[in-house]
């Protein structure tokens, strides 16, 4: 279901980071059924191989070229690969996330680092990467995709949650930068998402059901979902939105929203 014609990003030329999989492969379908040409980066040629492929089966709307977010030499090659296949850039996606469940007394300063590489420096990488490309067209928009955890403590998750805190910086800082040059750069902040990899390394074995029944709208989101509100956002129709992080979690990120939804639904019967 879309509320977009389907030939609205008719022309336009997007890059998604992490696009291989879970809620930025949905992202990527959203743009291509509505008219864009996407280039996948992320680890992995074959998931990204596989991925285009099931976006586009031609390969004349999505291709793969791998690269590490962390490694600003190997990024700059395939964004250079990216815009020569397509033609230009006009939307970056920085979606590459790395995130695991760790107690901050457990976990390794190695660790820590990992993930704010990954999540922050690899937004600003490919940010800054693309700027020249988006202000060769005239203009552009970047997404970052954020999370929940940027602005809610959560256990286990201070390195993801200081990673994102910083990403959401990024959106603001640059946002107010690149306005002059036509650039808006907006943000997503997803609650849970059903079948992604996020999902299966933070869900708590066997905590499914329960986590669902506390949730305000009693389930988690979707890739089709994000994927909608992406398009959007990086649609023309949000023209002027820019420096803002929309949050897209049901209201599952309202302070102790499930812990009173729970007693409500209890004390209701
Ligand atoms: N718990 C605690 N520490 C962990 C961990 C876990 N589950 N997984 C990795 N680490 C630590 C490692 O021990 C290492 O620290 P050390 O050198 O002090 O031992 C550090 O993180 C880097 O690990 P490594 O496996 O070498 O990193 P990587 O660069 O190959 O992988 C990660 C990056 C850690 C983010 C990895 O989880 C990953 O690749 N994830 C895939 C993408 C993803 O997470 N997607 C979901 C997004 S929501």
């Amino acid at each position: 279901m879309s509320i977009f014609k389907s030939d609205i990003l008719q022309g336009k030329v997007a890059i998604i980071t992490g696009g291989g999989s879970g809620i930025n492969l949905g992202i990527a379908k959203a743009l291509v059924d509505h008219g864009a040409s996407v280039a996948l980066i992320s680890r992995t040629q074959s998931k990204l191989d596989a991925a285009a492929e099931q976006l586009s089966p031609d390969g004349s709307q999505a291709k793969g070229f791998a690269a590490d977010v962390r490694d600003v030499d190997a990024l700059k090659g395939a964004i250079e690969k990216s815009v020569e296949a397509f033609g230009g850039l006009d939307i970056l996606v920085n979606g590459a996330a790395g995130n695991f469940l760790a107690p901050a007394a457990a976990l390794s300063p190695n660790g820590f680092k990992s993930v704010m590489d990954i999540d922050t420096l690899g937004t600003f990488n490919a940010s800054r990467l693309c700027f020249e490309h988006l202000q060769k067209r005239g203009g552009g928009v970047i997404l970052n995709v954020s999370a929940t955890q940027a602005f809610m403590p959560t256990p286990m998750q201070v390195h993801p949650g200081a990673a994102k805190a910083a990403v959401d910086k990024i959106t603001e800082d640059l946002a107010l930068e690149w306005g002059p040059f036509n650039i808006r750069v907006v943000g997503i902040a997803p609650g849970g998402v059903e079948g992604t990899e996020g999902m299966k390394r933070l869900m708590p074995p066997g905590m499914d059901e329960k986590m669902r029944a506390a949730l305000p709208l009693g389930r988690f989101t979707t890739t089709e979902e994000i994927g909608q509100v992406a398009l959007f956002l990086v649609s023309p129709a949000a023209g002027y939105i820019t420096g803002t992080t929309l949050v897209v979690d049901g209201a599952s990120a309202m302070p102790l929203s499930g812990v009173f939804w729970t007693a409500m639904r209890q004390w209701g019967g």
